[in-house]
């Protein structure tokens, strides 16, 4: 399959994980991709792996969280590729205690740093590159523990999940989804938020119910081969809307 030869993806948090089959599937369908890992040795591991005839994958090693390191990754795409079409903020992560009233303020900051200002701070960076693309898109990849609509309420599906400061970094990224997909609006740059459902990933330690395969399929993929009229400033999973 070479149905999107010639367009340009950068996934961040791609070693492993959601990111790295998303950037196994994107490439399946021709895509040129930046595979983003914060680590060398482990983002080179990733595209050993998923490098082969007619696969153009690119190790990018960029740390959400270092606004250097983003500068550094602008000039890297820019000079490889002169524009993105797709940039997917992929890189999470989810420490400290369970309940507010109990976790501490500098893990909840940490959890911020990468899961809110990092795709805050890649998406303002890559906006130069993003306005030279033809079909030109971001997703944020979101959780459903970051839905109000599904945790603010005592019939709710997460009512009694507690995971502070990963699902208010989530609440904040979904957030910044709207308001940057009402902002980008006109200059025809969707923003949208994606769900892949309950993973087994490093990230859930393994307990997710579903496979990384079901999920980028189901999900993430689908919304990234959108073409520019997808829709623009929306919360998705695999079955459809997502309530914020
Ligand atoms: N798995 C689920 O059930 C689930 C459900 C909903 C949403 N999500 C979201 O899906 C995304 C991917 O998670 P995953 O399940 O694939 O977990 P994962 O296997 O733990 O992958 C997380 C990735 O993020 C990278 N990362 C962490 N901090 C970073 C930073 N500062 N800069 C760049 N990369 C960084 C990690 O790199 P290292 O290897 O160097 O640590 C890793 O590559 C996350 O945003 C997560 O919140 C997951």
């Amino acid at each position: 399959m070479d149905d999107f030869k010639g367009k340009v993806a950068l996934v961040t948090g791609a070693n492993k994980g959601l990111g790295k089959q998303l950037v196994r599937r994107l490439l399946d369908h021709g895509w040129t991709v930046y595979l983003g890992s914060r680590d060398l040795a482990r983002g080179k591991a990733a595209v050993d792996e998923l490098q082969g005839p007619g696969r153009d994958v690119r190790l990018l090693v960029l740390d959400v969280t270092d606004g250097e390191s983003v500068t550094q990754a602008v000039s890297h795409i820019e000079q490889g590729s002169g524009l993105l079409d797709l940039l997917v903020n992929n890189a999470g992560i989810s420490v400290g205690g369970h309940h507010p009233s109990q976790t501490d303020i500098e893990d909840v900051r940490a959890v911020f740093e990468t899961n809110f200002f990092g795709p805050f701070r890649l998406s303002q960076a890559m906006l130069p590159l993003l306005r030279k693309s033809e079909t030109p898109s971001i997703i944020n990849v979101s959780s459903d523990l970051g839905s109000m609509g599904l945790i603010g309420y005592p019939d709710g599906a997460h009512a009694r999940t507690q995971l502070f400061a990963y699902q208010s970094s989530k609440v904040a990224q979904n957030g910044l989804t709207v308001l940057l997909a009402k902002d980008l609006y006109a200059e025809g740059i969707r923003v949208n938020a994606v769900n892949p459902g309950f993973t087994a990933t490093d990230i859930t330690g393994f307990r997710g119910d579903r496979t990384v395969e079901v999920a980028v399929e189901e999900s993430l993929l689908k919304y990234a081969l959108q073409g520019k009229d997808g829709p623009t400033g929306g919360f998705f999973t695999g079955r459809g809307s997502l309530p914020w």
